[in-house]
Parts: structure tokens; sequence; C-alpha cells
């Protein structure tokens, strides 16, 4: 999610002898990169002349440069040096449907002839809005144009409904760039001690007033007491609690059991907003992503990624009385919001291609990936372990599993690094950050499955031969 993977301060996993080997691995893979991806280092040169870092987004710069694609097909990527990969990028998790679905693609072709955008509701629209609050358990939606709309347009609400401005969120938790949220996204490991409930540092961008933090509060993740002993003291002054209900913005962090179930207690009892920041959870861990997976219901939730087949789309909704105040002095709105193209790649996404059985095929594939990495992690004494949950999943150079994001600064970076540039060589595309995950598409098979078993393997047994 960043081009950047350093875990500086904390308590590292894994040998020093073993991450001196990583880090050799890193610069001779990262050598063998460079060596076969000389148009990708061409179209740097001409992009950066024309775009900061040369790409259209800071998430996707990357050292010494990003690798350029030129199209995608099911499971499969091919570069701009023709180098086939199988993707578990899937562009941060968006395309759960698979590159170039033909279903979705049959239905952004019928929009483009039909119109691709009035800024008036269509039919098409209430269609998806319907679908969405019955997947969700939603009684009123609406639409934005991406992940950071859904959260700020989710947090306005909250705010306007309860009459409070203090917003509350999660130590080390990313719910897009604007200007509320982009406070302890990366904290120090000096600034996140387990009774700090103050987002201390200054904003996770310069651009963004460094007093906006009087009103945002962090509380660490899976800790039910926190939450509990900043809610006693302030809970009246806070609007909302928004937080992924399974943290993804780190590798991937399980809710302790009861933890969603406390959350949900305790926001009602301070007339806090509980909002689930779905965007990468929604329609990729279950169906009805975490809301279904858990059971726990929030007030508001936000959705984008691959919920909108791939297109940039996002929606954000719940509660009928706290949407409605919509109507009564709260702005939402935007131009492009719900307009027939990225509503019709929604609409075939959910109803055509994300069926029931395709959330069996992401258990099938999952299970078999994890237990590939898994095995492979055990025999060569990998300081690691593996989550899978649905079509997301990932390796996490920590032994034990991570509860929050100080365990997750005690993840090897430099074995990430290695086994990210191991991968990339032998064709499988993935994040250049150890922040992320794996995504799984529907075109994903056995065979694509295997393949990254093998090059795993392989890595594991270079780096820890
Ligand atoms: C949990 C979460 N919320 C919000 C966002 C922001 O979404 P977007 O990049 O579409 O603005 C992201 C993006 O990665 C995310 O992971």
């Amino acid at each position: 999610m960043s081009e950047t993977t350093g875990n500086s301060g904390s308590v590292t996993a894994g040998s020093e002898e073993l991450t001196s080997r990583a880090v050799k691995l890193f610069e001779s893979e990262l050598a063998k990169l460079v060596d076969s991806t000389p148009r990708s280092r061409d179209l740097f040169e001409r992009a950066r002349k024309v775009m900061p870092l040369g790409v259209a987004s800071s998430f996707q710069a990357a050292k010494p440069y990003p690798i350029y694609l030129k199209s995608g097909d099911g499971a499969e990527v091919i570069d701009v040096d023709g180098r086939h990969y199988v993707d578990y990028h899937n562009g941060f998790g968006a395309v759960a449907v698979g590159h170039a679905h033909p279903l979705v693609a049959a239905a952004i072709e019928r929009a483009a002839h039909s119109g691709t955008h009035f800024a008036v509701t269509t039919e098409l629209t209430v269609r998806l809005a319907e679908e969405l609050c019955r997947r969700f358990r939603m009684e009123r939606v609406r639409f934005v144009n991406s992940g950071t709309e859904a959260t700020m347009d989710a947090i306005r609400v909250a705010r306007g409904a309860t009459g409070r401005d203090t917003i509350c969120k999660i130590v080390g938790s990313y719910h897009g760039h604007h200007d509320s949220v982009m406070f302890s996204v990366t904290p120090s490991l000096m600034l996140i001690k387990a009774s700090e409930t103050q987002a201390m540092e200054p904003p996770a961008s310069r651009g963004i007033p460094a007093e906006m933090a009087k009103w945002t509060l962090a509380i660490p993740y899976n800790d039910l007491g926190a939450a509990e002993e900043l809610f006693a003291a302030r809970g009246s002054e806070i609007a909302c609690l928004i937080i992924e209900p399974v943290m993804m913005n780190i590798g991937i962090v399980l809710p302790r059991p009861g933890y969603l179930e406390g959350l949900r207690e305790l926001c009602t009892r301070y007339g806090i907003v509980l909002i689930f920041d779905e965007v990468k959870c929604g329609a990729t861990i279950a169906a009805g992503g975490a809301i279904e997976l858990f059971g726990v219901q929030p007030d508001l939730a936000c959705f984008a990624k691959s919920v909108f087949g791939g297109t940039p789309a996002g929606a954000f909704g719940g509660r009928a009385d706290l949407m409605d105040e919509i109507g009564s002095g709260i702005a939402q709105q935007g131009t492009f919001n719900g307009n027939p193209l990225v509503v019709a790649a929604g609409l075939a996404a959910l109803t055509e291609v994300l069926t029931p059985d395709a959330y069996e095929h992401f258990k099938k594939m999952g299970a078999r990936l994890a237990e590939g990495c898994r095995k492979a992690i055990s025999e060569y004494s990998i300081p690691a372990h593996v989550v899978d949950m649905g079509c997301k999943g990932c390796v996490s150079y920590r032994p034990e599993p991570l509860v929050d994001y100080r365990s997750f600064l005690e993840t090897n970076a430099d074995l990430f690094n290695a086994s990210w540039a191991w991968l990339v060589n032998r064709g499988i595309f993935m994040t250049p950050g150890n922040e992320e995950q794996w995504t799984l598409s529907v075109r994903h098979d056995e065979s694509h499955i295997d393949r990254f078993i093998e090059v795993f393997e392989g890595f594991c047994a270079a780096v820890n031969p």
C-alpha cells in the first residue's frame, strides 16, 4: 500500500543471520528485476517528467521504479516488457471479479453505448442501491467515487447527526486520505503506548493543519479496555468510532472474539456512531463482508474496491435515521456519484460474478494457498504466519498472529522485501509493501495457486537453506 516497509525502532522477527541473508537476496533479486524490465525503467523516466514519483497515486510508487502494466485478463497481467504474471495484487484488492471479466465487460459496454453519465439517478443505480442494502443489511445507501469519499461522508453524517466534532479511529489504521483520518496512520513505536488515546503526532501529510489532531483520537485495535476508558472519559464529545473490522492495512489482523460485539455495545451506550470501514472487507472476506462474517451490525458502513467490479466508485450507508439526515442539512453530493458506468460494473460484479459459488471457490483456493505457504514456512523455519479469509490472505513475517499495529512493527520487513522481489521475478505479481495482502479473483484456479506455492517454497529454501 505504500513504498515504505521500514519498521525501525521495533523488535524484528528472525535472527540477524536470516535477516542479513534476506537483505542480500533482495539486492540480487532487485538487480535481476532491473535487468529484465528496461521498458518499465524507460516509462518511469518519461512518467516522472509529468507526474510526481512517476505515478498516478503515491501508493503506486516503488523503488527503484514501479513495474508498469499493459493489460490484464482473468488472473493474469502483462507488464510493458511483455512479462506475464499471476496477479495477487489485484489492484489493491479491487478486482475480485478478475481482470476483464466478460460479464463485467459486457455490462460496461452496454453502459458505454447508452450513456455513461447524466448526473441523474438511473434505474440501474436504484437496483444497485437495493442490492447493497440487501447484502450488507443497510436501510439506506448513498454513492461516492472512492473509499476515501465513503469514509469522509460517513464521518460527516456521524458528526452532523450527533452534533459532536471529535472522532475516534484505531492506532495505525488507514481510511483514505482526507484530513480527519490522516492521523495515527503509521505511528512510530514511541507514540503508541497502549494507554495513549490522543493522536499526539503530526498529521500523516504536510498540508493538513496540525491543530486538527485535537479532533481525532486513536485507540489500539483489539483493546476493548482502551475503548471503554476513553468513552467513559470523553464519550459525550465523540461522534463516531471508525474501524476496519478486520485490519487490512498491516497484513491481516483479526478481531479477538467478542471485540466487535464489545465495541457495538459501548458505542450504543455512549451514543457514538459505529462505522465499519468495509472498503477492503466488503464482498471479499464473505459475500456480506465483516457484517455477515461476524454478525455485528454497525450504524454506518463504507464500501469501494471489489464491490464495484474494479471500477472507481464507492458507497456508504446504514441506519435510515442517520442517513436521512442527509435530507436535512448534511451535505453529500458529487457530479459522478452512482453514474451508469460504475453502477453497471458494480451490479454485474455483485449479482452475476460474486455469487455464492464464487465464495465457495475463494474458500477452496484460499485454503489451498494458505496450506501450501504454511508447509513451506514450517519446512524452512521461516518466522512467519499465514492468514486466509475468503479471497484475502497474507504471509506476515512474524511467527505469531498480529493483534494490533504494535505487533505489526515486529514483522521482518527485510524478509518481506526479499520475498516480494523473488516472487515478482518468477511471475507472481504482488504489492511492493508488507502492509498489503493477496487478493484472489474468481479467475484464479488451482494452477495459479500451485504456481504461487512453488515459487514461495523456492524463496523459503533460498533465504533459509
Ligand atoms: C480500509 C480502507 N479504507 C479506505 C481506503 C481508501 O480508498 P480509496 O483508495 O478508494 O480512496 C482504503 C484504500 O486502500 C482502505 O484500505
